[in-house]
């Protein structure tokens, strides 16, 4: 006899089960039965005998997984409901004594602090990947000018090292972020049972060592029902993307023909199945569009976890397929963007071209006004009314005469402001810690490579 007078519902069922997604979860969740049953031994609620008997057990659980051979059935409500229930038939009544001193709470959210664990560490080497490629790229491209943007207007000439390490360090910071993901996922939640903690001397620092956590849940009621480590990962999921997203919108933007600044290696590109001409950025352009897929990821968790009561809930059931959704997309979106990258031709003459537009020397000139004593605002409204004039004469400021650069800007030399308008006086004139000036952008790559190796 057992609590429930009826069978299941095939509807309740069919809301119930989590088999479907979780079933992902079985080698986090085999791991955690293995110490688990180990500890139970240790504390000397299991015999050595069957704890042999269990681990045997488990062991051809885990082959008939790993082979894509393990019997699933209809009624199996998730993973670790399946794993018990075949571990059973396998080894007979001992495989019914490993759920003692553990419940599905403490234990789904072991399982999915160890997912996290490792996809936080398996996401820092797929960024560390792509800024070793965003690296060496920038060493290949150290000197080639093209402009900065603001607003998607030209701004000021830069190298595009420079630019492409701007991406280099946002990805640094994310690589860190996930380093705290799976710090902040190391309390063990294993051993607090249900919600109140278990009756049993559960021996929670043999389970940590075993599991590789360095600390302990210190709250069982906190312990099954926090999803922080899901939430952090999602966090920094949603951020990295965003990141992403940048860079294929930037690949797309520059492989147009207005741009022509680079060009898609062909096997990162498609046809139009109507246009003969057509080449088109689809890897950028899905990189782009990938991030907001993440970040629904954890706009949806946040709002589970909403206002819910403490402890377990079955809504936590529903944490999972958002996780491994953007697990799988992070995850892919980074491979692509490295290889794509990799793949990219960058056109020196039409980022040169564009970068030769003389009027982003404005704000050099003004502050050679503001060394001439000139405060930097009346410097600024000279600067302005000297472009202002070329531009109605449809000319570049090199065009107009001596007489014409006296009247506007009074204090300076014709000759030193037509000397400021060179490419590279702008480009070597920033040379602020951080700026695009070549020494600059060289102890830049100095610090990306110390970076790395840390
Ligand atoms: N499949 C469940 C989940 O993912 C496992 C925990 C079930 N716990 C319970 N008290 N019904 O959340």
């Amino acid at each position: 006899m057992s609590r429930f007078a009826e069978p299941q519902d095939p509807l309740f069922r069919a809301i119930n089960t989590s088999l479907s997604f979780d079933r992902r979860l079985w080698p986090q969740d085999l791991r955690l039965s293995r110490a688990h049953a180990r500890m139970l031994a240790r504390i000397g609620v299991l015999a050595d005998d069957e704890l042999e008997r269990l681990l045997a057990g488990l062991d051809a659980v885990e082959r008939e997984l790993r082979e894509g051979e393990f019997p699933f059935r209809d009624d199996d409500e998730d993973i670790h409901m399946a794993i018990e229930r075949r571990l059973t038939e396998l080894v007979g009544a001992v495989g019914a004594k490993l759920h003692t001193a553990r419940s599905r709470n403490d234990q789904v959210a072991t399982d999915m602090a160890l997912f996290v664990r490792e996809h936080a560490q398996r996401a820092r080497e797929l960024i560390a990947e792509l800024m070793r490629a965003l690296l060496a790229r920038a060493e290949d491209h150290i000197d080639w000018p093209l402009p900065s943007y603001t607003h998607l207007q030209r701004a000021q000439p830069v190298y595009l090292s420079h630019h492409l390490l701007a991406h280099f360090w946002r990805l640094a910071r994310d690589r860190r972020r996930f380093a705290n993901v799976a710090e902040l996922a190391g309390e063990l939640p294993l051993g607090s049972g249900a919600a109140a903690g278990v009756t049993f001397a559960n021996d929670r620092e043999f389970l940590a060592r075993e599991l590789g956590f360095p600390r302990l849940a210190e709250n069982s009621l906190d312990a099954v029902s926090s999803r922080d480590a899901v939430l952090d990962y999602l966090a920094a999921a949603a951020i990295c993307a965003a990141h992403l997203s940048q860079l294929g919108a930037e690949i797309v933007l520059w492989s147009s023909a207005e741009f022509g600044f680079c060009e898609p290696a062909d096997r990162f590109a498609s046809g139009s199945s109507l246009m003969p001409q057509k080449k088109n950025p689809d890897a950028a352009e899905l990189l782009r569009a990938k991030s907001p897929r993440v970040a629904r990821a954890f706009a949806g968790l946040v709002g589970l976890l909403h206002a819910l009561p403490l402890t377990y809930n079955k809504d936590l059931q529903e944490d999972k397929e958002a996780l491994f959704d953007a697990v799988d997309t992070l995850e892919l979106c980074l491979r692509v963007a490295r290889e794509q990258l990799l793949a990219l031709r960058f056109d020196r003459e039409r980022m040169r071209t564009a970068a030769s537009d003389e009027f982003m020397a404005a704000t050099d000139i003004a502050d050679m006004l503001v060394r001439a004593g000139v405060p930097f605002r009346e410097a600024h409204r000279r600067v302005g009314g000297l472009v202002r004039f070329a531009v109605e004469r449809g000319v570049s400021l090199s065009q107009l005469s001596d007489g014409e650069l006296r009247e506007r800007l009074g204090e300076l030399e014709p000759a030193q402001v037509r000397a400021a308008l060179a490419l590279e006086a702008q480009l070597e004139s920033k040379i602020s810690r951080g700026g695009t000036a070549l020494a600059r952008v060289r102890e830049q790559l100095e610090k990306a490579r110390a970076e790395l190796a840390g």
